[in-house]
């Protein structure tokens, strides 16, 4: 049996229905880019049933993205696997994922199918998704809670429709390491022509469990895992990408996989999603979080000096971990921050670099001693993923005080021109947001406001994250500053600015609709 382990990530999918994580098809193509750099097999674009702004994502995706799989997820209905199929028309490597549940409670309660019609969805729908291309998935929705029996069954004709992949998902994370080996053994017993197919684990955490149950899965035939950066999603999320692969890289002694992830990617990765979502991981999370390599134990400290492997089972590096060194001055150039960012694993060009080395140089006044993590904190921040500004910042000042503060700030309105305006609120950062509701006119609820420091000292830089709800949606904004109260209003106006661009498009969306049937 091969060693190699086929990595499916399914951030933009699974791991976008984590609450608060959704993302604009901008940023999921931003992201999907990333993906593609950090050598995923195949990612999962998205459900593209579910709305428009997902077939459009999915769209293009499939379109821009080129070198891995592109999955397409859809229920076993005709018109979802259509939408898939139409969604992937352009793909270099389409897949369509079908799923259907297979549980006794699933069936019964939810679905109000027997077995019976549970086979006959399962071979119709993998026939119709035959139709737009030969890879083809299927999932067996709460499959670790199915009788092995009808499982089996289910499997059975899954292949025999003509699936290439069998996923076997932990869908409410509820399995033990020792339980999904029996199911992954019983399935290469019992099925006939297995061994044609890719069997594949699809783990979530609700236990903490997911990794474990991931290596189960592969050391008993498992050979592609779906997981996640930063293990998002939905409730407590799904296997994380970069502990799988760090537990195959670590462990290869003891398991013998490998993986086609290059694991320096791993770093830049999760710190790009944690940017576009507003969604920070545990500093104590495996790999990924704050405090994944930080020794604070003074023996630990002492055994670091004299030896790392002391402590240390990987380097930071091997994950793209950047160091805490000071890196430029006041007087560096846009080829020295050009070349920072290639060596920290971004390449950043034209009008990227031009906004990252504006905000940089603006930075230098504030700030004495520049680090990698003040460079990556304005690598992002306050882009506009390609969304018009229809509201800009061009000054402000706060007065803070007693009960009231009080912010005046001129905001640049899109076709308008300067517009001035003054807020008053419990605090600086409510006197700033009261000004800018005064100028943009529209009810705004602040579901969720996180302030962050990017690097130690009185001077770091504040990553401000938020999420805005505007009739009805939720947009992501993010600002960063030496100054927090300007990068709260930063990630406001960047929540504000995806807003307007949405009310847009639906406006023009409406328009042509009309023009369409002459109303
Ligand atoms: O958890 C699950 O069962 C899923 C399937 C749709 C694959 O996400
Ligand atoms: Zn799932």
């Amino acid at each position: 049996m091969d060693n190699r382990v086929i990595i499916f990530d399914t951030t933009l999918r699974d791991g976008e229905q984590s609450p608060g994580a959704s993302m604009t098809p901008a940023e999921k193509l931003r992201l999907a880019h990333a993906l593609d750099e950090l050598g995923v097999d195949v990612m999962e674009a998205g459900f593209p049933v579910s709305s428009p702004d997902d077939f459009l994502g999915v769209q293009q995706i499939a379109r821009k993205v080129r070198r891995p799989v592109i999955a397409a997820l859809a229920r076993t209905r005709a018109g979802d696997i259509d939408r898939a199929g139409e969604a992937l028309a352009d793909a270099a490597h389409p897949r369509i994922h079908v799923f259907i549940a297979t549980s006794p409670v699933h069936l019964e309660r939810k679905l109000g199918i027997s077995e019976e019609e549970c086979l006959e969805q399962t071979v119709q729908a993998v026939e119709r998704a035959k139709r737009y291309t030969d890879d083809v998935e299927f999932s067996a929705e709460d499959a670790t809670r199915t009788p092995i029996p009808f499982l089996c069954r289910v499997v059975q004709v899954a292949v025999e429709a003509g699936a290439t992949t069998i996923n076997i998902p932990d869908t409410v994370g509820y399995t033990h390491p020792r339980e999904i080996m029996e199911y992954f053994r019983r399935l290469r017993e019992d099925v006939e022509g297995i061994e044609k197919v890719v069997l594949s684990t699809h783990c979530h955490n609700d236990l903490g469990l997911a990794t474990a149950n991931s290596l189960a899965a592969v050391e008993a035939g498992a050979r592609q895992v779906e997981c996640t950066i930063n293990g998002i999603g939905e409730r407590a999320g799904n296997a994380a990408l970069e502990e799988v692969v760090m537990a195959l890289r670590v462990r290869r002694d003891l398991l013998g996989f490998e993986t086609n992830i290059q694991t320096e990617r791993i770093h830049p990765t999760s710190r790009l999603l944690t940017q576009i979502t507003g969604i920070h991981p545990q500093p104590n999370k495996a790999i990924v979080g704050r405090n994944a390599f930080a020794h604070e134990a003074g023996i630990h400290q002492d055994g670091m000096l004299k030896e790392r492997s002391t402590y240390e089972i990987m380097e930071p590096s091997m994950v793209g971990v950047p160091g805490s060194r000071l890196v430029l001055g006041k007087h560096s150039g846009r080829h020295a921050l050009k070349a920072r960012y290639r060596e920290l694993g971004h390449d950043v060009e034209k009008e990227e670099l031009d906004r990252a080395y504006k905000l940089f140089k603006l930075l230098a006044d504030q700030k004495k001693d520049i680090l990698d993590e003040d460079i990556l904190a304005i690598l992002h921040h306050g882009t506009t993923d390609d969304i018009p500004i229809t509201f800009g910042l061009q000054k402000m000042k706060v007065e803070c005080g007693g009960q009231w503060s009080y912010a005046h700030l001129v905001l640049d309105r899109k076709d308008e021109g300067p517009v001035k305006a003054q807020g008053k609120g419990d605090g600086p950062i409510a006197a700033a947001f009261d000004a800018v509701d005064k100028v943009v006119g529209w009810p705004v609820e602040l579901d969720d406001l996180t302030i962050r420091a990017a690097t130690p000292g009185r001077d770091a830089v504040g990553e401000v994250t938020l999420r805005a709800r505007v009739g009805g949606k939720t947009f992501t904004g993010r600002g960063a500053s030496t100054d927090v109260v300007d990068a709260a209003v930063r990630a406001y106006l960047h929540a504000l600015n995806k807003a307007a661009h949405a009310r847009d498009l639906e406006a023009s969306a409406l328009e042509k609709a009309g023009e369409l049937w002459g109303v």
